[in-house]
């Protein structure tokens, strides 16, 4: 795969549309995902009643200044993607099928729209190969990393098997 690959990113910054919409009053809401696979879409108005104001996010643009970079964000690495939902920036899309649909539809159209970003008109089957990728780039070592961020001194092993561990 080498290392141009490997991340599954192409450590650029790009204007999908996300940053445009929110910044343009234009977000559909918030999508909260309350159980797997049960999704309710809690609307804008609802939660600025009760929201601090938003700040102000035009993306790339606030370190570079460049206009070009309004509303552009980093391609997040794709590994392991299936996990880590939400998704984009502001985490407003729900699960990697409410990705795919986004991307089919063309993203949110807007003047610094990255032009690779169009309408697909994608298959039922397409969507659902799509989907199946995303959820392939979910490694086999997934529980053994958790396992070590949740208690570096195991190293990694299972719960109980650090060393110094007695059964009772
Ligand atoms: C059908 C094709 C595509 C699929 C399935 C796809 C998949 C994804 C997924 C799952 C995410 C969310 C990652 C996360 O939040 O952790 C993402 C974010 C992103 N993708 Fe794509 N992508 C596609 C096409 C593209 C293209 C063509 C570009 C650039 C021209 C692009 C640029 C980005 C950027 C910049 C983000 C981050 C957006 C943000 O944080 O607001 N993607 N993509």
């Amino acid at each position: 795969m080498g290392e141009r690959y490997a991340l599954f990113a192409d450590f650029g910054f790009h204007n999908t549309g996300v940053g445009w919409a929110r910044s343009h009053g234009r977000e559909p809401g918030l999508a909260v995902e309350l159980a797997a696979g049960t999704v309710v879409q809690v609307d804008q108005r609802q939660l600025d009643s009760f929201s601090e104001p938003q700040p102000s996010d035009v993306g790339r643009y606030e370190i570079t200044l460049d206009p070009a970079d309004r509303w552009s964000y980093k391609t997040p690495s794709l590994r392991n993607v299936a996990l880590t939902a939400p998704y984009m920036h502001d985490g407003s899309l729900p699960t990697p099928a409410a990705v795919v649909d986004f991307y089919d539809r063309g993203g949110i159209d807007n003047p610094g729209r990255d032009e690779r970003i169009r309408s697909l008109n994608l298959s039922v089957a397409e969507k659902t190969a799509l989907v199946a990728f995303l959820d392939s780039l979910t490694g086999s070592d997934v529980q053994r990393l958790v396992a070590r961020a949740r208690a570096p001194w195991a190293g990694g092993e299972p719960a109980g098997a650090a060393s110094g561990a007695q059964e009772s």
